[in-house]
């Protein structure tokens, strides 16, 4: 079998054609949908990445606020910034681009954004709704990828879903995101004995481990489908995911690229948070 590829870069190109109308409906009501990115410090990836969320503003016709602080801006002045963002009412959305400096607390920044502005979903509120299931703000890369299975036609209910990965940003929510949609979640991490035991027996396999290469054909069962969060540089220096594409491929059902797979999803959502917290704003 050869795995069909599920395009992120289709996707999102069309999901974001339907995002700029919707930013037209809300400009004709006299709302055009900002975003506020707070930077810190000089991290050139950080850089880059704020880059492209401002590039995607501009292109959906939206509003962005680019706020550049230095490295050793303190605490206090951050938290104040954000406060002052949350009481703006040209910004519907705010993200501060992490990692951030050790001397400021990660888990402080994030609890003053305010929940109806957190646009990432990385509050506590946010994180509890989409534990519930209520309307909330769902974080940007796992809600990205339910969009691309949604887009693809592969249904989810009473599969047996696992997750290789339990950060925060990606392999929790995404498990959580499954669950709700009546998939059977397994957690798989770097801790977990005999991982192949869990992998070969998934459906659904979705891997944010951060290893080139990581998963192989023998990982998997035929005909799976494979969705890979990795961003990684292999030894040649060549972009590359969590999972050896070349041999997974031929042996999925499904299976996303790096890159074009689930990396443009995650701006697209982020802007589709965006528009959504503007029309919020309106009620
Ligand atoms: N740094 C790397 N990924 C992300 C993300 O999704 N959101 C924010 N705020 N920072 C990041």
């Amino acid at each position: 079998m050869t795995a069909e590829i599920i395009s992120g870069k289709e996707i999102a190109a069309k999901k974001r054609l339907e995002l700029a109308k919707e930013v037209e409906k809300l400009k004709a009501q006299g709302i055009t949908p900002g975003l506020a990115v707070i930077l810190v410090g000089d991290n050139h990836a950080s850089k880059t990445y704020v880059r492209n969320k401002q590039k995607a503003c501009h292109e959906l016709g939206m509003y962005s606020l680019l706020v550049e602080l230095p490295e050793e801006v303190s605490e206090e002045e951050l938290l104040k910034k954000i406060d002052e963002l949350n009481n703006d009412p040209v910004i519907h959305g705010i993200l501060v681009q992490l990692p951030l400096p050790k001397h400021i607390d990660e888990k402080k920044v994030i609890d003053t954004i305010s929940p109806t502005k957190d646009v990432d979903g990385f509050h506590p509120v946010n994180i509890g709704k989409m534990m519930t299931g209520e309307n909330g703000f769902l974080p940007c890369t796992p809600f990205g990828i339910i969009v691309m299975l949604e887009d693809t036609g592969i249904s989810v209910a009473g599969k047996h879903a696992v997750v290789v990965g339990r950060s925060n940003i990606v392999g929790k929510p995404v498990g959580q995101l499954l669950l709700n949609r009546h998939a059977t979640v397994t957690y798989c991490h770097s801790k977990t004995e005999n991982l192949k035991h869990y992998t070969q027996t998934a459906d659904i396999l979705v891997v944010a481990v951060g290893i080139a290469n990581f998963i192989k054909a023998d990982h998997i069962k035929e005909g799976a489908v494979v969705i890979d969060v990795g961003m990684n540089r292999n030894e040649a220096g060549k972009l590359c995911g969590d999972v050896d594409f070349e041999e997974v491929s031929k042996k999925a059902g499904y299976i996303t690229p790096v890159p074009n797979g689930v990396g443009p999803m995650t701006i697209t959502m982020l802007m589709y948070n965006t528009v959504k917290a503007a029309a919020e704003s309106i009620n």
